[in-house]
């Protein structure tokens, strides 16, 4: 069955990421056959990547991303984007990711942050969707099915006076909606806040009104209505050095504010990584996009999880029971203190050597 000087010259060939990376030989050695050709098996294991600090830092894409993906993709060995990003459609992501990344990405193989409240829309009517660029979230969560959103924008629209602080351009005004005179039943934080302050107090307004009626306030003090918060990251990973707050730190300044304000905790749903929630979502999407794409069935044995964030991703990984790949190209760095749930099977540099280290796994399991 052992690989002939043709098989190890096709995978040369094919496998330009793979090729003097000790992986073929190794292959070799141990016979295996899951390098995809017609007459192969389907691989029974796969990935998915976290994005910020992982393929790309801010809009800068990382060779090494690149490269590990597009050996996955002339493999035929299937993997997801799984990231607590968001703020655009998954379609704009896409677009603007796979020309980042030069390699085609689809819908159906990507999960942001937001994705998964795709479920929550027939929950709620009317929303308050807090986060993002301008006024784009509304027309994400609108293309989600949400069909009354509104926005702080459209909020200090109507009164200026609710937060007389705000960064509102007399242009961003002018894309305000008018507000309908019914109650919010839920408060959906899609991405970053732009304005914390603003957004901040909207949210407080809301979550200590009468029944969610913007402008009233009961007496009590009460929560009340849900907030849902999609990404829980206090650090991630841009361009800059030194990792920046994310929407989890938002978050801790609503709940020490509305603690303050009220003298109650707040009670909130927090998806993203590293919660069950999303990654139960993104193993469905990573069994479709199998079955779709290259028409495997039988079961996933193996998914690989590459992050750079150990609170998130490998958190989220470990408890998941996928395997867990820590990169040392975003927030992690040497000497970070890891607790027990955040330990990855294993540290490597880059997301390519995350790759390689995955099929020689494989290889060794086989
Ligand atoms: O806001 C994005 C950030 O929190 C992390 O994104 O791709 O590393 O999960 P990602
Ligand atoms: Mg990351």
């Amino acid at each position: 069955m052992i690989y002939t000087a043709f098989r190890t010259a096709y995978l040369q060939r094919r496998l330009p990421c793979v090729a003097g990376s000790g992986v073929l030989s190794a292959a070799k050695a141990a016979g295996t056959r899951f390098m995809t050709t017609e007459t192969d098996v389907a691989p029974n294991f796969a990935f998915a990547f976290d994005i910020d600090g992982v393929l790309v830092r801010g809009a800068k894409p990382l060779a090494e991303g690149k490269k590990a993906l597009k050996c996955l993709q002339e493999h035929k060995i299937p993997w997801v984007l799984l990231t607590n990003g968001g703020g655009k459609s998954e379609v704009a992501r896409v677009t603007d990711l796979s020309e980042k990344l030069e390699i085609d990405i689809s819908t159906r193989q990507f999960i942001q942050s937001h994705t998964p409240f795709r479920r929550l829309v027939d929950n709620y009517s009317k929303v308050l969707v807090v986060g993002g660029d301008a006024d784009t979230c509304r027309y994400v969560a609108e293309e989600y099915g949400f069909k009354n959103c509104a926005m702080s924008l459209d909020i200090i629209a109507a009164q200026r006076s609710i937060w007389p602080f705000h960064r509102f351009s007399t242009e961003d005004l002018q894309q305000a909606r008018a507000l309908s005179e019914d109650a919010f039943d839920a408060i959906l934080v899609f991405n970053d806040s732009r304005d914390w302050g603003c957004d901040t107090q909207v949210i407080v307004d809301l979550l200590t009104s009468e029944g969610g009626k913007l402008g009233t306030k009961n007496s009590n003090l009460e929560q009340a209505l849900p907030i849902y918060f999609s990404n829980n990251d206090l650090l991630w990973a841009n361009e800059y050095h030194l990792p920046r707050f994310g929407q989890g730190a938002f978050r801790t300044c609503v709940e020490k504010l509305f603690k303050d304000y009220t003298g109650r905790d707040l009670q909130s749903t927090i998806i993203g990584k590293p919660y069950l929630f999303t990654y139960e979502y993104a193993h469905g999407v990573l069994n479709d996009w199998r079955q779709e794409k290259f028409g495997y069935e039988g079961k996933l044995q193996r998914v690989y999880m590459i992050g750079d964030n150990p609170a998130s991703d490998i958190v989220g990984g470990n408890g998941y029971g996928w395997y867990s790949i820590l990169v040392r190209t975003g927030v992690f760095k040497d000497g970070d203190q890891l607790h027990a749930a955040a330990k990855p099977k294993v540290i490597v540099d880059n997301a390519l050597e995350a790759v390689m280290h995955a099929i020689q796994n494989e290889i060794k399991l086989k």
